[in-house]
C-alpha cells in the first residue's frame, strides 16, 4: 500500500503549523474543522513531498480524544491509499487488524472514504479509498 500521510497530534493547530514550517514544511490548504470527528486538521508537506496531517481534537467527545490524551503530541497513525476500502478491510482482518472507525467520508481529504484500524504490533492505521490501483 502506498503511504499517503502521517497523522500527528498537536495540542494547538496554529502553533503546530508554525512548528512544522520552522522545519521547512509548507501548509497545504487551510485549517479544516471536521465536526463529525471533532478535530481541527491541517496538512503540511515537506520539500520531498512527505505529507503530515496535523490533528487537534478540540472536544472531549472527539473519537480521537482518548488517543490524544494517551499519546500527547506526535505520530499516531499512518494513512495508506487503497483502491477498495471494504476489500482492504477484509484482507487486514486476516492480519489481526480490528476496526476502530468504520468507513466514513473525510471532509479534510475531499470527502473521500477513510477508515481506521488497529493492530497490536503496528498500532493505528488509516485507509484512504482512492479508487485507483495502488
Ligand atoms: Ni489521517
Amino acid at each position: 500500500m502506498k503511504l499517503h500521510h502521517i497523522g500527528w497530534f498537536v495540542s494547538d493547530i496554529h502553533k503546530g503549523v508554525e512548528a512544522f514550517k520552522a522545519l521547512g514544511f509548507r501548509r497545504e490548504g487551510d485549517i479544516v474543522i471536521d465536526t463529525y470527528r471533532k478535530i481541527e486538521i491541517c496538512f503540511v508537506y515537506s520539500k520531498d513531498g512527505g505529507l503530515v496531517e496535523l490533528v487537534h481534537p478540540y472536544d472531549k467527545s472527539s473519537v480521537a480524544y482518548g488517543l490524544f490524551r494517551k499519546y500527547g503530541g506526535g505520530v499516531y497513525h499512518c494513512c495508506y491509499e487503497v483502491q477498495d476500502i471494504q476489500k482492504s478491510i477484509i484482507e487486514l482482518r486476516k492480519e489481526h487488524y480490528v476496526i476502530c472507525e468504520e468507513p466514513h467520508s473525510a471532509i479534510a481529504i475531499d470527502g473521500k472514504m477513510v477508515a481506521f484500524l488497529i493492530n497490536s504490533k503496528v498500532g493505528m492505521i488509516e485507509l484512504l479509498e482512492t479508487g485507483e490501483e495502488g
